[in-house]
């Protein structure tokens, strides 16, 4: 039996798609990257903004299509949307099937039980489930780069956001389970590990009995470092009101800890962060980062930002640009704010900014933030770096593409070299996105 399945949403979700597959794996699905040879069609979406969901229904269209083409097939929606949308999604004559976050345990059982009488549902979300037994099969084409979930769910309600809701309470995984997926990783080949989580400064593992003391982050990081030091070891999300000064002083510890911090900020302007129940200030973030450069000197940050949520002035807005001109950012990803039902700001407060308004400060952010990009990579020109080959570039056979530790991607010509294997290059000329380099002999 084959399985398909697409992704959408982040990182997190790659790492349940692996999870996914795991799990089908046992009873005898293998995975195919063709629709047309799937016996089932798996889409693991994401609720964040409308834009991600209208995505998928486009996709289940397609899906739809195959379905009536050769009989049998069976077509499932996973992950945030399924938990979201629940019975709403088997209305849509494509799907056979919706499971939520927690519930992909039950997919065996679900799938047989489509097979004897049609369509099936579990939503039901849990305080424990961390698939902590479950060795994911991995996606990565390359064997090169993968992700350890070290935490589920997500314990804020920033007032704009859905992931609480679709994804749960937050739960720490246990710590030799994450150390045990990081030592077949290590030994399967995998040269670079990322640690998920929502918001990883709030890992805490208290043991199941009481008697152990809590682990924090700072030291899971630390006991993942020391497994390999020539494995790259890196992790998101950080937070703002969470992340201590542990976090980062462990990261100066620990060459193999990669010097880049994913710090969301979105708005530089307190009366919006406040709105957003960010629980922290532009000032204390500023602290944060001048925090990070003192102990991490040359650490890439990176970060998120919302522009047109509600009540967002002009001036809330000339706020997030000059926090952006301040900070000069390595990387930002931006959104204009999308109004989630059911979360505290689609209840509480009105989202009355103009869609062209919105579009407008979006189009000036990034375009400030891509000539801040440029920038820092002009920087980069001339220098050299320890890079990870993880893959042939898209353009070329002939060049490869990798990662500086601080999360720059380079493109050089191949000459020889591998994915998987460390080279350093030099800097020849640079994009906003990318560092056009050569391997330095
Ligand atoms: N846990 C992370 C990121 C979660 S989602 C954190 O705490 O920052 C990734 C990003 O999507 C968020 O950082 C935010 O910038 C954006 N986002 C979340 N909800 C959104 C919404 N309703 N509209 C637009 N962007 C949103
Ligand atoms: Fe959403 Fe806030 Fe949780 Fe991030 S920390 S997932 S933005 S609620
Ligand atoms: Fe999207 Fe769910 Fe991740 S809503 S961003 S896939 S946790």
């Amino acid at each position: 039996m084959k399985v398909y399945i697409e992704t959408y949403g982040c990182q997190m979700n790659v790492g349940d798609s692996e999870v996914v597959l795991a799990i089908l794996r046992q009873v005898g699905y293998s995975r195919c990257e063709e629709i047309s040879r799937a016996d089932l069609i798996l889409v693991n979406t994401c609720s964040i903004r409308e834009n991600a969901e209208q995505r998928v229904f486009g996709r289940l269209d397609v899906f739809r299509q195959e379905k009536l083409r050769r009989k049998g097939v069976i077509v499932g929606v996973l992950g945030c949307m399924a938990e979201r949308l629940k019975e709403k999604l088997l209305e849509n004559k494509a799907v056979d099937l919706v499971a939520g976050p927690d519930s992909y345990r039950q997919l065996p059982k679900l799938i047989a039980a489509v097979r004897l009488e049609g369509k099936q549902i579990d939503t039901l979300l849990s305080h424990e489930e961390t698939y902590a037994d479950i060795s994911p099969v991995r996606m990565d084409a390359e064997g090169v780069t993968a992700f350890i979930s070290i935490m589920r769910g997500c314990n804020n309600v920033c007032s704009y956001c859905i992931v609480p809701y679709v994804r749960g309470a937050e739960r720490s995984r246990d710590p030799q389970s994450i150390l045990r997926e990081a030592r077949e990783l290590i030994a399967a080949g995998y040269r670079e590990i990322t640690l998920l989580g929502q918001n990883v400064d709030s890992y805490c593992w208290k043991g199941t009995d009481g008697t152990q003391a809590p682990l924090s982050f700072a030291a899971l990081l630390e006991q993942v470092a020391l497994l390999d030091t020539s494995v790259r070891i890196r992790f998101a999300t950080s937070h703002p009101k969470d992340m201590k000064d542990d976090v980062l002083y462990t990261m100066a510890r620990h060459a193999n800890i990669c010097k880049h911090i994913h710090l969301p900020v979105q708005s530089g302007s307190d009366a919006q962060l406040l709105l957003m129940n960010r629980k922290y200030t532009r000032e204390t973030y500023l602290e944060r980062i001048a925090k990070i450069r003192e102990i991490l000197p040359g650490c890439a940050i990176t970060t998120d930002i919302i522009v047109g949520f509600c009540e967002e002035s002009e001036e809330d807005y000339e706020k997030t640009l000059s926090l952006v001109e301040e900070v000069g950012f390595d990387g930002a990803f931006m959104f204009q704010y999308s109004e989630r039902p059911g979360t505290k700001a689609s209840r509480t407060m009105p989202d009355n900014i103009a869609p062209e308004v919105k579009t407008a400060r979006l189009n000036r952010l990034i375009e400030l933030q891509n000539h801040n990009a440029l920038q820092s990579n002009q920087a980069c020109v001339g220098q050299t770096f320890e890079v990870l080959i993880e893959g042939t570039s898209k353009r070329s056979e002939a060049q490869l593409f990798g990662r500086t530790g601080t999360n720059k991607t380079c493109v050089f010509p191949a000459e020889g070299h591998h994915p998987g294997e460390t080279v350093t290059v030099r800097v020849l000329s640079c994009t906003s996105a990318t560092l056009i380099s050569e391997i330095v002999k």
